[in-house]
């Protein structure tokens, strides 16, 4: 008699291998907000069942409703993934034990005195190492300093006694989306994948490439860390250069804007950026913050983003400067003078109004006496201090003293309000081809 053929059990790696690529995993993400619930329904759309997780009952009730509030995602997805079975939203934590995949994408924003405020990420973390088991693959997504998977989650998920590389896997991998961006979304926008072990990078590279067009491995989550912080330090560095340079051409009554659209013909060595009121969002005026917090650790002091944090924070001064001498020069003291702006989400086209620079020249504008009103499609109201404001409609500039051009969306018709207003103070070079010495341009 020929004895039985006793098979080696499958090792975790190879049986999570095997679901992933059979799309059977159970994909988790933790936080759905701008990032999180864009990356779980391009999962849900490659064919796997997705749960997702947020602290927030309103936002999962909305979600399961088949209601999104994030505007780069379509009810119309949500509703077609919830009814085939593909997603569904919870603040039920416990769901984790049963989940292969967990992806974690909660805030990472500033303490007020510019340190991480990493509170979001580890009360994230304590909630799936309370539910954590052998088998899973954890990725954390959330922007943050170099060392923070190794470091700071690593040691919470290894309380659970069981064995990175061998028994669970964890990457870090940097969330590039670009909210509004028609040409590029989470989907076509390359993943950088980074793990604590080869097998965790392998397994990350496995499991993002099931669902996105390219995936970049990298040998470490450090430096898969470190390269979203290159990127946005690099954004950031060189918008403080031109907003320093716009400062400079104004003094010298050169037009700015002429000079970067010049200098941007040179076919190699130049990349132009812009100039502005200053940076918003979650990420370009936060996250290299976090890069000079840690370097400082190390002994280094990250003098190019100390600098550049401080010329594009005096971005919204020196506008609100502008539009108080542009009302001086027409007779009329800022002080009562009535301010309409255009725009205050932090960028064209978007809803988002974290860090915006316009609530900055609102509130600068406020304390200087002057009256302050907006128009936004994508902001419909707005909390300013302790008072609610509401969109007013466009043609209110036809009776304020001055109107700012504080973000250029494209719903607006310049032509038609550089008709109807008095003066215009252009911040974003909206204007860039009409000529009128009504408008004033930064
Ligand atoms: N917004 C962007 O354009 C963008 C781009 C790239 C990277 N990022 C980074 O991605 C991360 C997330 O940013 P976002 O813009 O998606 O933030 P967001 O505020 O839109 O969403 C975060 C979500 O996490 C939830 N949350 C907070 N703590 C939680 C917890 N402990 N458990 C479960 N859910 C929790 C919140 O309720 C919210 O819904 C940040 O680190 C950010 O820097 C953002």
């Amino acid at each position: 008699m020929q004895a039985a053929l006793k098979l080696a059990p499958m090792s975790a790696a190879e049986v999570l291998r095997q679901r992933i690529e059979a799309r059977t995993a159970r994909v988790g993400v933790v936080g759905l907000g701008y990032v999180g619930l864009p990356l779980a329904l391009e999962f849900a759309k490659a064919g796997f069942s997705v749960t997702g997780i947020d602290l927030q009952e309103e936002k999962v009730a909305r979600l399961n409703w088949g209601e999104s509030y994030i505007q780069d995602v379509s009810s119309s997805l949500l509703v077609e993934m919830i009814d085939a079975d593909r997603f569904s939203a919870t603040s039920d934590f416990s769901v984790i034990a049963d989940l292969d995949t967990i992806n974690i994408a909660v805030p990472t924003p500033l303490r007020k005195t510019k340190d991480p405020d990493m509170s979001y990420v580890v009360s994230a973390c304590q909630r799936v190492a309370e539910f954590m088991g052998p088998g899973k693959l954890v990725i954390l997504e959330s922007t943050t300093y170099p060392g923070t998977t190794d470091e700071l989650v690593l040691p919470m998920l290894e309380q659970s006694g069981l064995q990175v590389g061998e028994d669970f896997f964890l990457c870090f991998s940097p969330e590039r989306i670009d909210p509004g961006n028609p040409k590029y979304h989470t989907r076509n926008i390359p993943k950088v994948v980074g793990g604590i072990t080869p097998t965790c990078t392998e397994l990350g590279r496995l499991f993002y490439s099931q669902a996105l067009e390219h995936v970049v491995p990298v040998s470490s989550t450090s430096v898969a860390e470190m390269v979203k912080l290159l990127e946005n330090t690099f954004r950031m560095i060189n918008i403080g250069l031109v907003n320093e340079l716009a400062m400079m051409c104004d003094r010298m009554g050169i037009n700015i804007w002429e000079v970067i659209d010049a200098a941007a013909t040179k076919p190699f060595g130049f990349m132009p950026f812009y100039p502005g009121p200053g940076l918003g969002g979650h990420c370009i005026p936060i996250d290299p913050f976090y890069l000079s917090w840690k370097s400082k650790q190390a002994g280094i002091e990250a003098r190019f983003i100390e600098l550049a944090g401080y010329i594009n924070g005096q971005m919204p001064h020196f506008v609100v400067d502008k539009v108080q001498n542009a009302l001086n020069d027409r007779g009329k003291p800022v002080k009562g003078s009535h301010v309409h702006l255009l725009g205050v989400a932090y960028k064209r086209d978007i809803d988002d109004v974290r860090e915006s620079p316009a609530l900055d020249m609102m509130v600068l504008l406020d304390r200087k006496g002057a009256r302050v009103t907006y128009s936004d499609p994508f902001v419909p109201t707005l909390r300013l201090g302790d008072r609610d404001l509401h969109s007013d409609a466009v043609s209110l500039c036809a009776k304020a003293d001055c109107v700012l051009i504080a973000t250029d969306h494209s719903a607006f018709d310049y032509a038609e309000i550089l008709n109807g207003s008095q003066l215009i103070v252009d911040a974003r070079n909206a204007l860039r081809d009409q000529a009128s010495t009504k408008i004033v341009r930064l």
